[in-house]
């Protein structure tokens, strides 16, 4: 075990609890924190001895009492936890520093990592798993993408026995929040958009959201696992409408007509293997779909990701996509995963070489243009 002379990546069946710091208690902290106190699934249970809640990190100590976490596992030095007497790290901190260092040093030290951080593993995937694969510490982020949903380890080890040549998908439960609320309820964008941030969807600055760059950061950790390379975050086109990336541009005049023409406008992020090069081709595109489709159907926040694997055909994945415990729900699993010795999110994958994507354009063969002037690609 890591602090005891061994590493937890070598085997799992430890008889004593692994002792799990907790960075961050924000949304998701609060909620795994409560998951591990209150035992939420059998394997959490108290009585199973698996786990031992040895540390909180929180910027707001004060806040973060006062949401129920214990005062004693309290603390607002989250590299002492790190280095500390610790097994696992579940970094929910978000952003990009410090929670790149604090991952990356208790990868380091041989420590297990369990992350909902998409904004880190895009950037700095490669070399954290690079670290990982040296010390043989677990690193695990199926919370990353899909919220509670799972779909990375659907990619690395059950799609194993074939080769994914597409994807594409909503990824983000903000935005399709936001879409559908103003569409089905006529909700104005910003009261859309503050009802996400209050239901715990949106990231703290929420641009990333509205952008599309979160849905980027998702495409980049969904391409390791389908695709098995590290795209270089850089070259994923958000597509733009002038100077309006993401949904920024949609309007409630758009989400009407579209509705009249039996459409729903969907934030998409798709990547394909070109059958020509065998280059990966990846974008975020704000699209038009056919409001009976299931990509038209999966509404709020839930996310739906379509794949295609040689031989095996189209397979999709839907469910809730962003919220504090349904991501909470991939983070114990993930934890309990590596009680289990299961190893990291990439399974038996080979190592993954960088690539820089090309830009993916739409299929689409034809478009919808609302009444703002924004053109949209429909896509089946
Ligand atoms: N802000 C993200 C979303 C959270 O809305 O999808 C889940 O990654």
């Amino acid at each position: 075990m890591a602090g005891q002379g061994g590493s937890i990546g070598d085997s799992g069946g430890a008889t004593r609890p692994l002792r799990v710091a907790v960075l961050g208690a924000g949304t998701v902290g609060r909620e795994v924190v409560a998951g591990l106190l209150e035992g939420r699934s059998p394997g959490l249970a108290p009585e199973s001895g698996a786990f031992e809640l040895v540390g909180v990190a929180a910027r707001d100590l004060v806040r973060a009492a006062a949401s129920g976490i214990p005062a004693h596992l309290l603390t607002d030095a989250p590299a002492h936890l790190v280095a500390g007497a610790t097994d696992v790290v579940v970094e929910l901190m978000g952003g990009e520093e410090p929670a790149r260092t604090l991952i990356a040093a208790a990868l380091t030290a041989g420590k297990a990592v369990v992350t909902a951080n998409k904004y880190v593993v895009a950037r700095h995937g490669p070399e954290l798993e690079a670290i990982a694969r040296l010390t043989r510490a677990p690193f695990r982020y199926e919370a990353a993408v899909m919220g509670g949903t799972p779909i990375l380890r659907l990619l690395s080890e059950d799609l194993a026995g074939t080769t994914v040549s597409s994807l594409r998908g909503i990824v983000n439960g903000t935005t399709n929040h936001i879409l559908t609320e103003m569409a089905a309820n006529g909700v104005g964008y910003a009261d859309a958009l503050a009802d996400a941030q209050a239901s715990g969807y949106a990231e703290a600055d929420p641009t990333g959201d509205v952008e599309g760059g979160d849905a980027a950061d998702k495409l980049v950790v969904l391409a390791r696992l389908a695709f098995g390379v590290w795209l270089d975050r850089a070259g994923i086109a958000v597509h733009r409408r002038g100077d309006r990336p993401g949904i920024t541009g949609v309007t409630a005049g758009d989400l009407a007509r579209a509705n009249r023409d039996g459409l729903a406008i969907r934030l998409l992020a798709s990547a394909r293997r070109r059958a020509s090069d065998g280059r990966l081709e990846a974008a975020v595109l704000t699209t038009a779909v056919p409001e009976a489709s299931a990509l038209g159907q999966t509404n709020g926040v839930r996310n739906r990701i379509e794949i295609e694997a040689e031989r095996l055909g189209r397979l999709a994945v839907e469910g809730p996509g962003a919220g504090g415990a349904a991501t909470a729900a991939a983070v114990l699993a993930d934890l309990l995963a590596v009680r289990r010795g299961d190893g990291s999110t990439w399974g038996d994958l080979p190592a993954a070489a960088l690539e820089t994507a090309a830009s993916l354009l739409p299929k689409a063969r034809s478009f919808f243009v609302g009444p703002s002037g924004v053109k949209y690609p429909v896509e089946d």
